[in-house]
């Protein structure tokens, strides 16, 4: 599904992302720890082509295309969608009218219908992100990635600053956007592919994640199983993933 291979991008005269090879099989979900600035947000901007950052050397490979210099929208269309960690305002553009937008036609009003399940009703008339809650901001992107219906699914940091009651919500609509249970679908149920970065792990309760990747310094450290990584981390922080020792690596 994606291959990324030897990515190097460039940020304010900083090298960034140094050499990253990852990737994703058709229906895995893979999980992206690391660091506060290692390059997890950089490298999820880059695949989606919204990105601050200028790629310099390597390839991002989707659906077997070469993506590596195609615009954005290009790449939605393709199937690739993302939740940002900070998503810009963007004034004069409705909520509810992105997603008359976006979803096929004959999709939109059952999206919107789901607003109420998900508690954004009240914010389908309003500028998108603008006054938005850190909690809010999260279930406004997820009520957007339902009406894109994407077949690959980043999302950074779901579950930063959603307070206990809502990590339900956000959990059982990325289980659902997942295995793309939402209301509208056609051609049957799949199972989308998707790379989640998550500090706490919390999201991963609710979804079953194949493979772990930590990234360190702008680049990947160590490769493993999930839950064992997430485990070692904790214990220990991150520099035994440096050399992947004690780990039980899959690759
Ligand atoms: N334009 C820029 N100029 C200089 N440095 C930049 C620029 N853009 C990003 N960086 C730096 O790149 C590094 C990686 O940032 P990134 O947002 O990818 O980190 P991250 O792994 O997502 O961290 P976090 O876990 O805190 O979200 C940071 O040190 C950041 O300050
Ligand atoms: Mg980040």
């Amino acid at each position: 599904m994606l291959e990324i291979k030897n990515l190097h991008a460039v940020a304010g005269n900083r090298e960034i992302l140094r050499g990253v090879d990852l990737s994703v099989k058709e229906g895995e979900t893979c999980v992206l720890f690391g660091p506060n600035g290692s390059g997890k947000s950089t490298l999820l901007s880059a695949i989606m082509g919204y990105s601050t950052s200028t790629i310099t050397e390597g390839q991002i490979i989707f659906k077997g295309v070469d993506i590596t210099h195609l615009p954005v929208d290009e790449r939605a269309k393709m199937g690739i969608g993302m939740m940002m960690q900070r998503p810009p305002n963007v004034t004069g553009v409705k909520l509810g009218d992105l997603i008359r937008t976006t979803a096929d036609e004959d999709c939109a009003e059952e999206v919107l219908s789901e607003a109420s399940d998900f508690r954004m009703s009240g914010f389908l008339d309003r500028d998108i992100n603008v006054g938005f809650s850190g909690g809010e901001i999260k279930r406004s992107e997820l009520l957007q990635l339902t009406a894109q219906r994407p077949d690959f699914l980043m999302l950074d940091e779901p579950e930063s600053g959603v307070d206990l009651q809502s990590i339900d919500l956000i959990g059982n609509k990325v289980h659902d956007l997942l295995y793309d249970q939402t209301k509208c679908r056609s051609g049957g149920p799949k199972h989308v592919s998707a790379l989640v970065i998550t500090h706490t792990g919390q999201i991963l309760d609710y979804i079953g994640a194949d493979k772990a990747y930590v990234m360190g310094e702008g680049q990947i450290r160590c490769t493993g199983r999930p839950t064992d990584l997430l485990n070692t981390i904790r214990k220990n922080g991150y520099g035994e993933c440096d050399s992947c020792q004690h780990i039980v690596t899959i690759e």
